[in-house]
């Protein structure tokens, strides 16, 4: 073959090639012209480097020459069509099944376009397949939703109040006066720009204060309780964190007893623990309720303390506009935590707080 003809073949050949490259306009065409031009067995580039041999031996190397650099050309239009047509088809459909348009889409617009997208999931795969990894509610968070929904069943409903709090909430309406040791700076968390803004506010240190900010809302009688977090800067510890949930109960009508906090609680430590639980009373002081009791509760031979509880004080009844002569009532403040460590034999609190899955997993 002539060296000319053979030059004109292939440039017939880079320009056809070039062309469908160019103009593919998806995945689908862009395959077809490729096996067309680029085919290993029987494309048309093939075709054209067989003439290669039948050109006179002086005029080879020439030939040779200007057929690689036409293989290239095709070649570099074919990868340039490529990534056009893979970067359509990823901002106008599920790009591999994995990410809409509009996820795409925002994925660009905030400058996030990763080159490679991660392999679908693909069920069949074998062997290891991936495990997908369901996630769950931390065990905190579904202690509280079952003290709710135990309490719920006793008739009491929820009630919630602000994490920051002013004194009159977190002390002064619960009988703690202004020289009371647990209004120390050293054991609450106060705001440091809580004295420009007129009052002091810190993190509330119980949640006793819903108490007060329900009573100020409505009349007797009251049938609530609280979960929350409360705050107080103890050193961390197996048994203290420096953030931790406290559940509140409030019931306030007329004739309650003592008799009646106990009844609720121990139903309370029943259905959460399940079976028989005693409960005890020992002697103990809070400004806001007289007497006051702590409350431990036995369970598998032990005795657990659960935290503090009492007949509402008078003066509490009488800083939120009731008549102490015409109800009564008690309330009982527990440690949520330590509910949800008896129950599951968790030794360390903090094992809550690190966000290890491992120990997440669990529950
Ligand atoms: N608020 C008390 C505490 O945090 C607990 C408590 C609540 C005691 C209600 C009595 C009544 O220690």
């Amino acid at each position: 073959m002539a060296l000319a003809d053979f030059l004109q073949q292939l440039e017939e050949l880079e320009q056809a090639a070039v062309r469908a490259f160019d103009g593919a306009a998806d995945g689908d065409a862009l395959e077809a012209a490729r096996i067309e031009f680029l085919g290993a067995k029987s494309g048309r580039l093939k075709d054209v480097q067989k003439g290669l041999g039948q050109v006179g031996k002086e005029d080879r190397p020439a030939a040779g020459k200007r057929f690689n650099e036409a293989k290239l050309a095709i070649e570099t239009a074919f990868e340039s069509a490529r990534e056009r047509v893979q970067k359509n088809a990823s901002s106008t459909k599920p790009a591999e099944g994995y990410f809409t348009a509009a996820a795409v889409a925002t994925a660009h617009a905030v400058g996030y376009a990763p080159k490679t997208l991660p392999t679908p999931f693909d069920p069949t795969e074998s062997p290891p397949a991936r495990r997908l990894r369901v996630g769950r509610l931390h065990p905190i968070t579904q202690t509280i939703l079952e003290l709710q929904e135990i309490m719920g069943r006793l008739g009491f409903t929820v009630a919630e109040g602000p994490e920051v709090e002013d004194e009159w909430h977190n002390f002064e309406a619960l009988n703690i006066p202004a020289d009371h040791v647990a209004r120390d700076p050293l054991e609450n968390f106060y705001l440091a720009t809580a004295e420009a803004a007129g009052g002091a506010r810190l993190l509330r240190s119980q949640t006793s204060t819903v108490q007060i900010r329900v009573m100020e809302q409505q009349p007797p009688p009251v049938r609530i309780i609280s979960l929350g977090r409360v705050y107080r800067p103890d050193t961390p510890d197996d048994t203290h964190y420096p953030m931790f949930h406290q559940i509140e109960g409030l019931l306030v009508d007329r004739h309650v007893t003592m008799a009646d906090l106990k009844s609720v609680l121990r139903m309370f430590a029943e259905s959460y623990f399940g079976g028989e639980v005693h409960i005890r009373f020992r002697p103990s002081f809070f400004p806001f309720t007289e007497p006051s009791v702590e409350v431990d509760m036995a369970w598998h031979d032990r005795w657990i303390e659960m935290g503090g509880a009492g007949m509402v004080d008078p003066h509490v009844l009488s800083a939120v506009g009731y008549d102490p002569d015409e109800v009564s009532g008690f309330a009982f403040g527990l440690g949520v935590e330590r509910i949800c460590m008896r129950r599951h034999n968790i030794t360390d609190i903090r094992e809550f707080y690190k966000n290890d899955v491992r120990f997440l997993r669990q529950f």
